[in-house]
């Protein structure tokens, strides 16, 4: 039986681009794009006033001028902190973006967005991606492609579904658990995304037969690249944006 279709490029840019630029900026999605990439990857939490907006932590001191949980701080204050110069002065006062921005940045310039519900808590996952699919079917609504929601938390595929019932949903996995097939299948899931040692050519025919895509995370190495690539994996999220060619080959 063939495969949905499947409108996302093959090669995702993690995190904006990865590590080349302060991770889940706008900045970094500008690199990436002027990398060649047209796919990327991001972590959204919800503001305490709930508004979406990228971070990767639960906490704010790795990435950002502030302290304390990120979840705690209403946009108001989120937005003023400093996400850039942590990763070197050139980066300096470049802010946390909302999901509202980069929505924009991703519609006006038609590249494709990987939205990763990254709630804080397990008891914060089912409210984060309820409120953030909701957020996200607003921002794309009446577009053609629209972004891939993916958690590590199957609570927070269970309230994007809620939230935004069309929006696809895939089943992040950093280990093949059991009945990890069938949580993907009840919720609804049009991929898994898999550390990238868990694909081989059982897991990806699995996915395959069950008609869900196969997409790894995160490829940095070529060699591994390559062995995915023979695998029929249908995306490939890298921090190295500088030595994959967004295209379809490997670039070393
Ligand atoms: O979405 C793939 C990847 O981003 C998951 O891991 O920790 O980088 O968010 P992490
Ligand atoms: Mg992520």
């Amino acid at each position: 039986m063939a495969l949905p279709d499947w409108p996302y490029p093959l090669w995702i840019a993690h995190r904006g681009a990865g590590t080349l630029a302060p991770e889940n900026t706008l900045a970094a999605f500008r690199l990436g794009a002027a990398h060649g990439y047209r796919a990327f990857e991001c972590d959204v939490k919800l503001s305490a006033d709930g508004v979406p907006f990228l971070i990767h932590d639960a906490t704010l001191e790795r990435t950002t001028s502030g302290r304390g949980s990120a979840c705690d701080l209403d946009w108001g204050a989120l937005s003023r902190l400093d996400a850039g110069s942590w990763h070197g002065r050139a980066w300096a006062g470049e802010p946390p973006p909302s999901l509202d921005s980069i929505a924009r940045f991703c519609l006006r310039n038609g590249f494709a967005l990987n939205i990763e519900l990254k709630p804080p808590s397990a008891e914060a996952a089912k409210a984060t991606g309820r409120a953030v699919a909701a957020a996200a079917a607003t921002l794309w609504s009446g577009e053609a492609r629209p972004p891939l929601l993916s958690s590590f938390r199957p609570e927070a595929l269970a309230g994007a579904r809620e939230g935004a019932p069309d929006l696809p949903r895939a089943l992040l996995l950093d280990e093949l658990r059991p009945g990890w097939l069938d949580t993907a299948l009840d919720l609804g899931c049009v991929a898994v995304v898999c550390h990238h040692p868990l694909l081989d050519a059982a897991s990806v025919g699995r996915l395959h037969d069950n008609r869900l895509r196969a997409l790894a995370y995160t490829v940095n190495d070529p060699a591994e690249a390559r062995r995915l690539l023979g695998l029929g994996v249908d995306g490939l999220i890298t921090d190295a944006v500088d030595r994959f060619s967004a295209g379809p080959g490997v670039r070393d």
